[in-house]
């Protein structure tokens, strides 16, 4: 008996939830996830934290975890996580050892990609790709409803191919990788340096200070029609098009699902990124542009395809 939470941790925030067999969530709660210069502990709290709060009580059966990050293929470390102060991390057995259930971790993005295979937009696709936006962009390649792998569990990572050489310097470490270029951060930096350039409701909303504009800002912003805002949108949304261009080119797949935060934002993302898949795809007078979606659960996926990680005793009957 008792409940099974999904917690996804990103880069700005961590979101935890019950989620039942049918991948309905009830019961969510949020943290703030601690800046990057906090030591690992510290994140682990915050994750901890909002599982306790989702699970109001309730014993738990099981906790499966969507990290932001580079998980070992046995799903135990998180070897590395741009955004994250997490190198080598054993999270699963400190979790374990935390929380005293069993815990399964994987990468965010593959997370998502499995709930939106089980209970959303890829369901009965022979082939799929995810791409989330949120801090960061992640990934993931479903081929028959399994998340591909790769040699190190290390596969999709897409944010992190370089689209600009010498461009924008990556939280990883090198510069120029594509989500610097379409994530909820380019964004951001996108309409911070377009209010330099031309009035916006961003000055109010932000009390006059473009560093403290936020993603869910910009959202609103574009929302009441600010062409500031609007402008933010087309930039990262082209540039999503660009790249998961370049993603079909080299795998074909039938869909492409888009998660994450920023996802949130809908036609505003969506509409100018299929304009520049249909526009950079190669071929795509002589073949089927694939649709490109918004995730069915929305930012939930990756929290719910958390919770598919772990494993439910059969209901009796
Ligand atoms: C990380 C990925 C993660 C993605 C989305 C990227 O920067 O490298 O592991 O899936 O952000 O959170
Ligand atoms: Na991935
Ligand atoms: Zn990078």
């Amino acid at each position: 008996e008792g409940v099974v939470v999904g917690v996804d941790i990103g880069g700005t925030k961590v979101l935890a939830g019950v989620v039942g067999a049918d991948g309905t969530v009830s019961r969510a709660a949020r943290r703030t996830t601690p800046g990057r210069r906090v030591v690992a502990g510290q994140v682990e709290d915050a994750l901890v934290a909002a599982v306790l709060d989702a699970a109001g009580g309730s014993p738990l059966a099981g906790l499966g975890v969507a990290a932001a990050g580079f998980v070992d293929s046995r799903g135990e470390r998180v070897m590395f996580a741009p955004h994250l102060p997490w190198q080598g991390e054993p999270l699963r057995d400190l979790l374990e050892a935390r929380l005293g259930c069993p815990v399964r971790l994987d990468n965010d993005a593959n997370c998502a990609a499995r709930a939106e295979a089980h209970h959303g937009a890829a369901g009965g696709a022979s082939s799929a790709l995810m791409i989330t936006m949120g801090t960061g962009i992640g990934g993931a390649v479903l081929v028959g409803g399994e998340v591909l792998r790769g040699a190190n569990g290390m596969a999709g990572e897409f944010g992190h191919m370089q689209v600009v050489p010498d461009g924008q310097p990556c939280e990883c470490g090198r510069r120029g990788c594509w989500e610097q270029y379409s994530s909820g951060n380019a964004l951001v930096r996108n309409a911070r340096a377009l209010m330099a350039e031309q009035p916006s409701v961003l000055s109010d909303m932000s009390g006059g200070h473009p560093d403290r504009v936020t993603g869910p800002m910009v959202t609103a912003a574009a929302e009441e029609g600010d062409l500031v805002a609007r402008r933010a949108f087309a930039s990262v949304g082209d540039w999503l098009g660009v790249g998961a261009a370049n993603l079909v080119a080299a795998l074909d797949p039938e869909v492409v699902v888009i998660g994450g935060g920023v996802s949130a934002a809908g036609a505003k993302l969506l509409d100018p990124a299929r304009a520049a898949l249909r526009r950079t795809l190669v071929g795509a007078a002589h073949r089927s542009v694939p649709a490109l979606v918004a995730a069915r659960l929305g930012p939930e996926a990756g929290m719910v395809g958390a919770a598919l990680l772990v494993a439910r005793s059969q209901p009796r009957g």
